[in-house]
């Protein structure tokens, strides 16, 4: 699969690479990241393979994120050939809670800052970086509805959302004849996996495109870090001092994940790394994998990451290692129980994709006979 076999996001005529180019990396501002020259090498790199989906937020690096990628769009004229997504949210003027959250009010201004910065003047993907808590859903899609009509934003989606308001959005959008949501962004890998019990299916049920952050744990998931003492620390933006923003990554857990990763890795001669987004990016239901690199070079292993296919049983080894804890009312959509509702009935019949316990109905209906054998 290449930058160029390019798919349509969620259920609209937006056609996104499947790897789509994380700017958060761009610039030194938050105390990690690229300078302006390793930041354009990694653009460039993207855009010379074929990529077109280019991520970035107001608030990353403290603007710097959108600067530079207005500088770099204008000065290559390649703002129509890319579909350029950025957010709102983050408070920009913590003297005034207007600044922040996704009340209409804040929309507006953090909107005329990101036209400004990225040096256009529409977004393609304007994102609701994360849930307010407290801004009624029907606020928001009038407010995203006006901006379409106005030619400001092409289309919209969330980030960071409970699945229940995604639901809530885009039943009342398509109820009310609003534009609907086509996106989905969340963090999503082998070392977090809790998207997949809501977020998924809601994504998969109402036609929306999933973009999932964060793919390599912000670089767990590249085998430079190690369990022993600190070595490796310091490598990377994982450094504790550096990663005082997200939690902790180097948990128990998560070292059993990173062993099996790198036991596959090593079986199909690819880095870890690869290995680690080829799960992601191959997962049911995910439409483009938002990518991060430091440098050139982490960029064009992340590149190579969709040329190859990850075996039966080796993609079972990292579905283990990584399992998500099981727990209540998740245990009842299990196949222990839901073979007991369908009785002999082929799972293909009726479940969509990516929500069937067993994937084949043959092994369906073995556990079907097995269970009434039981009774
Ligand atoms: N919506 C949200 O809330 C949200 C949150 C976070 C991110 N995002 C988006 O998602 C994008 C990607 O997130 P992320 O940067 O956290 O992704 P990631 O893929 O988990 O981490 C990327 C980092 O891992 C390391 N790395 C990447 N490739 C490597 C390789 N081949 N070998 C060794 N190290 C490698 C680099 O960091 P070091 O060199 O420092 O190790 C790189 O900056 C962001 O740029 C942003 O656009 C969205």
């Amino acid at each position: 699969m290449s930058l160029k076999q390019y798919v349509t996001l969620g259920r609209s005529g937006l056609r996104v690479s499947p790897l789509a180019l994380g700017t958060m990396t761009f610039g030194t501002e938050w105390g990690w990241g690229s300078e302006p020259a390793v930041a354009r090498q990694v653009f460039d790199g993207y855009i010379e393979q074929g990529g077109n989906f280019i991520d970035t937020a107001d608030g990353y690096t403290n603007g710097k994120s959108e600067e530079l990628l207005g500088h770099f769009i204008a000065e290559r004229g390649l703002r129509e050939r890319l579909v350029l997504a950025t957010k709102f949210t983050f408070n920009a003027d913590p003297a005034n809670p207007n600044a922040g959250g996704n009340g209409r009010k804040n929309i507006y201004r953090a909107l005329e800052g990101s036209l400004r910065r990225l040096k256009t003047d529409y977004i393609d993907l304007y994102w609701m970086h994360v849930w307010d808590m407290v801004t009624p859903v029907e606020e928001i899609l009038s407010t995203m509805n006006d901006l379409v009509r106005a030619g400001k934003i092409r289309h919209f989606g969330f980030s960071d959302v409970p699945a229940w308001y995604v639901a809530r959005a885009q039943t009342l959008a398509e109820k009310e004849g609003k534009e609907r949501l086509i996106g989905l962004q969340l963090e999503y890998s082998l070392i977090e996996r809790n998207i997949e019990r809501e977020h998924i299916p809601v994504a998969q049920e109402l036609g929306i495109g999933l973009c999932p952050w964060s793919p390599l744990g912000g670089g767990f998931l590249t085998g430079k870090y190690r369990r022993e003492g600190n070595t490796g620390r310091g490598e990377g933006r994982l450094d504790a001092a550096k990663f005082s923003q997200l939690t902790d990554r180097f948990t128990e857990h998560n070292w059993r994940v990173s062993d099996a990763l790198l036991e596959v890795a090593k079986q199909l001669n690819k880095k870890p790394a690869q290995v680690a987004l080829n799960w992601v990016a191959r997962q049911p239901g995910i439409t483009s994998t938002i990518i991060g690199a430091s440098n050139i070079a982490q960029l064009q292993d992340n590149l190579n990451a969709l040329e190859f296919t990850i075996p039966a049983e080796l993609r079972k080894r990292l579905d283990d290692a990584s399992a998500i804890e099981r727990f209540h009312p998740y245990t009842f959509f299990e196949a222990g129980i839901q073979n007991r509702v369908r009785g002999e009935n082929p799972v293909s019949a009726w479940a969509p994709a990516g929500r069937q316990p067993d994937a084949s109905p043959e092994k369906s209906a073995e556990k079907a006979k097995a269970n009434a054998a039981e009774k």
